[in-house]
Parts: structure tokens; sequence; C-alpha cells
């Protein structure tokens, strides 16, 4: 069995900077294209701080054609501002973190009344707005707790460009469902694992990111969602490589790397289920369609022959360990 994706994006990647940016890069090189976070240090925050780091991304990605959606991380500004970043090439849009909510996002926003005249602005101009959407109360409630502020928003804002980013649970979709003028991204693997594989046996840092993975129920409504191909489900698969230092230690880093298995293991699922026929639509069409995206014109082949991934990636002096480290995938990308 085979299929030939048409330019698959990644609506939702942490391609860090510097060493770690020259190993993760041709490592998502199969995709056509990426939305890429900004929560370097410091997050990027201004057009020209931007463009450098595109630059980097281009000049790390070699010779692949892939095409950068780049954000800005989300502060209040006037519109002026707004005008300037929506015009620089390359721009995507805003990426909207609660402060000090996961990996670099100190700067975040602490209420979000304070965002009201950006938002408005934002609204106008026709800018994506990306939330990470968690409250700071007890973890396995943040999401739940968080579709208020979805709530606030997608009524306050009806024709903002709002994406619910890495939902993990059966109600973020229900929301995904009431308010037609909003989008969402799923993670690879939070329509596989649950809390039970992070820390139901021996806890398994590598599988620990934010949103923590949620309960079956909820990782099940996941994956029917992705399956049955709804039209505002996108892939984001915010792989989010951290050195093995960081991961296996006392204050694990949240976030998987998933960068290198991802479309493979895609392809593997939506087969197992019967659904290979929608999985076109999940890893791009929905995107192209919502955002009138027009990435590069690329396609990438699937077959179920296995891939064997490697128990780490050497990134300089450190190693990275992606998902399913040193595990057999039944699917591989044709070479
Ligand atoms: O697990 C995560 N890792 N969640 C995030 O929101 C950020 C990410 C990262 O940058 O490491
Ligand atoms: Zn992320």
């Amino acid at each position: 069995m085979e299929i030939t994706l048409n330019s698959p994006l990644d609506m939702h990647l942490h391609l860090r900077d510097g060493d770690m940016l020259k190993l993760t890069a041709p490592l998502s090189a199969d995709f056509a294209g990426a939305v890429i976070m900004p929560n370097l240090v410091p997050p990027v925050r201004t057009p020209a701080a931007m463009q450098e780091y595109d630059a980097r991304i281009a000049a790390a990605m070699g010779a692949a054609a892939f095409t950068r959606y780049m954000t800005l991380f989300f502060t209040p500004q006037g519109e002026q501002e707004l005008l300037a970043a929506k015009n620089t090439p390359g721009f995507f849009g805003f990426k909207l973190y609660p402060a000090g909510i996961t990996t670099n996002s100190e700067g975040g926003i602490s209420n979000i009344a304070q965002a009201d005249t950006t938002l408005r602005i934002m609204e106008e101009l026709e800018i994506p707005l990306l939330v990470h959407g968690e409250s700071h109360g007890f973890v396995m409630d943040r999401e739940q707790e968080f579709l208020a502020v979805y709530r606030h928003l997608a009524t306050r804002y009806p024709r903002l460009r709002l994406s619910m980013e890495h939902i993990t649970t059966a109600a973020a979709l229900q929301l995904l469902d009431e308010f037609p003028n909003i989008c969402a991204t799923v993670t690879l693997q939070h329509l596989i694992i649950t809390l039970d594989d992070v820390a139901g046996g021996a806890l398994r840092p590598h599988l620990f990111c934010k949103p923590i993975a949620k309960r079956p129920e909820d990782r099940d409504a996941l994956l029917q969602a992705a399956l049955s191909g709804h039209p505002r489900l996108m892939f984001g698969s915010d792989s989010a490589p951290h050195p093995r230092s960081r991961k296996e230690a006392c204050g694990c880093a949240a976030g998987v790397f998933t960068g290198p298995v991802a479309l493979p293991k895609l392809a593997e699922i939506f087969a197992a289920h019967g659904a290979l026929n929608q999985l076109q639509s999940f890893v791009s069409d929905n995107a192209c369609r919502w955002y009138g995206l027009q990435p590069v014109q690329k396609t990438v082949t699937l077959q179920d022959t296995p891939m064997a991934v490697p128990t780490s990636y050497r990134s300089y002096g450190e190693q990275v360990v992606p998902m399913y480290a040193g595990e057999s995938i039944g699917w591989s990308v044709v070479r």
C-alpha cells in the first residue's frame, strides 16, 4: 500500500535555533512547509528578528523546498506595528501564550483583556491568532478551563482567525463544532497516547509535553475527528526537541520530538483505520482552504514498509531522542 500526499504541512513546529536548528530542519523537510513557533530565547517579537530567524531556517533547510509560515510572539501592540508585521514577507500570524504556561513563555499574557485593542485590529487586518490554550489550574483541567477564554475570543472577535493549538480534549472538539469561525490543530502524540503512557507505569519523559496527554476518551475523540476529516482540524506536530540531558532530568522539559516520524506514523494510523483517503485533508487541504495558503508544490510518497527510528539524533555535543526511538514504524517515506 502507498499514498502520495500533496504539499503536506505541519501547522505547529518548533525548530529551535543554532545547532539544534541544523539538526531539526532537515528532519522536517518532507513537509512542504510549516508554521514556525517563536518561543526562542528571547522570543521572536519583531519583524526584523523574525526575518533573521527565517533566513537561518532557510539556510538549515539547505536545498529542500519548504515554505516557512513565520509567527511572532504575541504582545499588545498598535496598528502601525501590526501592519508592519503583516507586510513582512513570510509572516503568518501571532502566537499567544499565557504568561509562564510553557517553555520560554514568561513574557506572555496574564489577562486577555490586555489584548483587546490588538485583537480588534488583528481582526480587521485578518491576522491569524494561534493560542496555547491552558489555564494555570490543575494540570489535567488546564485546557478545559481555558475553553471559556476561547469562547470569549470567538464571540467578541467573530472574524478573528483564531486557532486552538494542540487540542487534547473532547471538550475542545465540542467547542470547535460550536464555533464555525475557529479552527484547531492536533499533534501526533495526542492522537495516540494518554496520560497512562506518560506516567501510568515507569515515567516516560520523552512523552511529557504541554498540554499533557489526557484520558482515553479524549484521545479517542481526537483520533475520530482526524480520521473522519473534520474540515477545521489540522495537523500541527508541536514537535518540540530538547537535549536528552534536559529530558532525562529532574525537572524534565516539556516537548515530544516527533518531526522525524510524523508523516510515516500518521500514514500508519490512517491506514490502520481504513482512512488513508482523509490524510490529505488533515495534513494539508484543511489548512490551505482555511487560511488560503499556497505552499510550495511538492509531493511525498509513503508506503507500508517499516521505518527503523534511530535511538537518538546527534546535535553536535547533544543527543535528541525522537518519539518511537529505537522502535520500528510500519510505514516510511519513499526516497
Ligand atoms: O510540550 C511543549 N513543548 N509544549 C509547548 O507548549 C512548548 C513546547 C516547547 O517549546 O518545548
Ligand atoms: Zn508548541
